[in-house]
């Protein structure tokens, strides 16, 4: 994909002028503005990313605030998944800067992101399929016991800190712990994800499309839990092609399209015809 270079969208320029209302499942309580003293939890400014001759992001300006819920909307290719690839140290970006807390930062691999608490549930990487559920929850800060330099995996507490994870999320894990990400259900992964992710107490929890393969009821647990874990304090940046799933639980929501942002709104400033008329005049 090419981007020429464009204004950002006015809102007004490109909302239709009627708007419909629409009936949805709301999880969250009233929206207030983002208080203007409010340090975004991560904040990317100006941030542009090509792979050779494919332009990803363009000058891409975002914020995510604790306790609130930004949903990342936008076509197939707009830069969603590569946008969160940068904040959650990927990949660095070729233009622009990434501020951790207000803290300028430099994430030249995916582990100093994780050690910032910015964990990430990516699209096509949400378990690992060779390791028990166990494994995939307590990834990356696996307890461990040993003797002097000699360590391995304390599978006990990792069992137990494994159940904890999934009883905090209110998953109703009934198979055993040593089953392998392999045999477990699109649903479950997610869930196992963001188990992970919220068990670790991240400040920031990314989520690439968590819902896209799931049933409507699976769908709206994983909604829930990602509503919880804005309650629970954390920034969530979630990205869906699902405008009812954005809408239910997102605080803000921005648009992508063709690498660049087309707009940004608070959740009461628009609904659900509105958001799909404008994503598919700019995508
Ligand atoms: N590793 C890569 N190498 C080359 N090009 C890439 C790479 N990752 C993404 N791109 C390109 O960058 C652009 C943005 O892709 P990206 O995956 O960020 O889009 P997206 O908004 O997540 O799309 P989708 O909704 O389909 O997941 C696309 O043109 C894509 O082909
Ligand atoms: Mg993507």
């Amino acid at each position: 994909m090419k981007v020429e270079p464009q204004p950002t969208p006015d809102r007004k320029a490109i909302l239709p002028t009627g708007s419909g209302t629409t009936d949805l499942h709301l999880r969250q309580r009233t929206i207030t503005p983002i208080s203007t003293d409010a340090v975004p939890v991560i904040e990317a400014i100006n941030v542009s990313k090509a792979f050779g001759a494919t332009t990803a992001l363009v000058d891409v300006s975002l914020k995510a605030y604790k306790g609130r819920i930004l949903a990342l909307l936008g076509d197939n290719g707009a830069g969603k998944s590569t946008l969160i690839k940068v904040l959650s140290g990927v990949f660095p970006p070729d233009r622009g800067e990434l501020r951790f807390q207000g803290e300028l930062v430099n994430f030249t691999n995916p582990a100093q992101a994780r050690q910032c608490g910015i964990a990430t549930v990516f699209q096509d990487l949400a378990v690992c399929e060779l390791l028990s559920v166990t494994r995939n929850v307590v990834l990356g800060r696996e307890p461990q016991k040993g003797i002097g330099p000699i360590k391995w995996l304390d599978i006990k507490s990792a069992d137990e800190m494994a159940r904890s994870a999934l009883h905090r999320l209110g998953v109703r894990w009934e198979r055993g712990l040593e089953e392998r990400g392999i045999n477990i259900s699109g649903g479950e992964r997610q869930s196992l994800a963001i188990a992970r992710a919220m068990f670790f107490g991240s400040s920031l929890l990314v989520l690439d499309e968590p819902t896209s393969a799931l049933a409507v009821r699976q769908a709206g647990r994983i909604l829930d839990h990602i509503a919880q874990a804005r309650d629970q304090g954390q920034a969530v940046i979630l990205i869906t092609h699902n405008f009812r799933h954005a809408l239910s639980v997102a605080d803000d929501l921005t648009v992508l399209a063709q690498g660049r942002v087309a707009a940004n709104f608070r959740r009461d400033e628009i609904d659900l015809d509105e958001l799909t008329d404008l994503v598919a005049r700019v995508g």
